[in-house]
């Protein structure tokens, strides 16, 4: 099998990575600002962009639906119809000013797989099905992997009670966005349906590049916990009250950042904390802030290191809260635990790899993936594809043709090569 041709002009011709490219920009003008890309979970572009994915699901030989969350999903039936499928998939929501190929990239492989067996007529003993999952950064509601979660039967009803920023709560979004907020759970599949779950994606991290290294195999996805903190002062005039009566909720967070940082900066192995939004009020040059907030994202190698920063962090805000005089309120938002890819499944992802002619080179992902969610009902593997510079939810995010071509080469030779798990087998 060799997608890589020579044209007439003497130019390399990438069968699948130059289509990947091509849809990867297309996809990406959808936004909801032309200056920069954002298309955030039940907004009219993340509309856009579902029926944009559709359309190429259908001409690739799929049946293909929007599910009961906003999913994308489509299915490429197997020798026989009914099979348990090999699930393949990623997100198409997107961060605020991101990059083109967060998400989309598994998403528009995994249909270039698809269309390249359905143009040479091949059905395999067992179906495919490529999901293009509605959120999974989170950005709306404060929660991330709300399609995976629905699709995992793991989503929790409470969330539809809360509010974007404008105000907007997610059952409301959902009946904008043409869906209904009450059958979620129709989007949820039974394990017996699916024999894996499989997710190509940009590597997000230098490693690769470093390694000179177009893809590589994922061990692990690191554990995450996201924390939405609120302090509460006292608001008043930026003239009249002296410095030493104040209770500046502003400052008090500051104070609370910088601490975060350092702590995480201090650590030797591998914590990383970020505060990633604030909110001051009532936000007037000439008022001291009387309450903010603000959230965080701490991960680290392993669950029980970052459950104990989490509880170190909390105690130190706890502490600057207190002698500032500031009221504290920490709640947890969301909270992933680690999730090791399946031994079975990475062993064939290797292969596939060094079928192609690739070293095949192991490495974590530190960044949280629908994979977490889908560990409920499958086991998981990812392929990494490596991207310029490690720069990702960022818009310099790049992929080099090249690269998204071995991706969609190794992504193709698994599923053409690709056994279900053995009962007795491993892992
Ligand atoms: C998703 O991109 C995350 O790791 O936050
Ligand atoms: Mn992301
Ligand atoms: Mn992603």
């Amino acid at each position: 099998m060799s997608m890589t041709m020579v044209a007439s002009d003497g130019a390399r011709q990438l069968l699948l990575g130059d289509e990947i490219v091509g849809r990867i920009n297309r996809l990406g003008d959808i936004s909801e600002a032309p200056e920069h890309l954002a298309r955030i979970f039940l907004t009219p572009e993340h509309r856009a962009a579902a029926d944009l994915i559709l359309s190429w699901m259908r001409d690739a030989g799929m049946a293909a639906h929007l599910d009961a969350i906003g999913n994308v999903c489509g299915r490429y039936e197997g020798n026989r119809p009914g099979l348990p499928c090999l699930m393949l998939g990623s997100h198409y929501d997107t961060v605020r000013d991101a990059g083109k190929w967060d998400g989309p990239l598994g998403i528009i492989t995994a249909i270039s797989c698809v269309a390249d067996l359905h143009k040479r007529g091949k059905r395999l003993p067992f179906a495919i099905e490529v999901v293009g999952f509605a959120d999974e950064e989170g950005v709306r509601f404060a929660s991330t992997l709300l399609g995976s979660r629905a699709v995992a039967g793991t989503f929790v009803e409470s969330v539809l009670g809360g509010k974007d920023r404008a105000g907007i709560t997610m059952r409301e979004a959902m009946i904008a966005f043409g869906l209904d907020p009450d059958h979620i759970g129709a989007a949820a599949r039974a394990p017996g349906e699916l024999l894996a779950y499989v997710e190509l994606h940009i590597e997000q991290g230098p490693v690769l590049e470093a390694k000179n290294l177009p893809v590589g195999v994922v061990t692990a996805i690191a554990g995450a916990t996201r924390l939405a903190a609120s302090l509460t002062g006292m608001a008043g005039h930026a003239g009249t009250v002296p410095m030493a009566l104040r209770r500046d909720a502003l400052t008090g967070a500051a104070e609370c950042i910088v601490a975060i940082e350092e702590f995480c900066r201090t650590d030797p192995d591998g914590l990383v904390g970020t505060v990633g939004h604030i909110d001051a009020m009532p936000g007037a040059t000439n008022v001291i802030p009387g309450h903010v907030s603000f959230t965080m994202d701490i991960r680290a190698p392993t669950d029980s290191h970052r459950r104990r920063a989490v509880a170190d962090i909390v105690r130190r805000i706890e502490g600057i809260a207190k002698a500032r005089a500031l009221a504290l309120q920490v709640d947890v938002t969301h909270e992933n635990r680690t999730v090791p890819c399946a031994p079975w499944l990475k062993a064939q992802v290797a292969e596939a790899v060094a079928a192609e002619g690739f070293a095949v080179f192991e490495l974590p992902s530190g960044a949280g993936h629908d994979g977490m969610a889908m560990i409920d009902i499958a086991d998981v593997a990812m392929i990494f594809v490596r991207c310029r510079g490690g720069i990702s939810h960022h818009p310099d995010e790049h992929v080099e043709a090249a690269d998204a071509d071995a991706g969609a080469r190794v992504l193709l030779r698994l599923i053409e090569n690709f056994r279900p798990r053995e009962k007795a087998e491993p892992g």
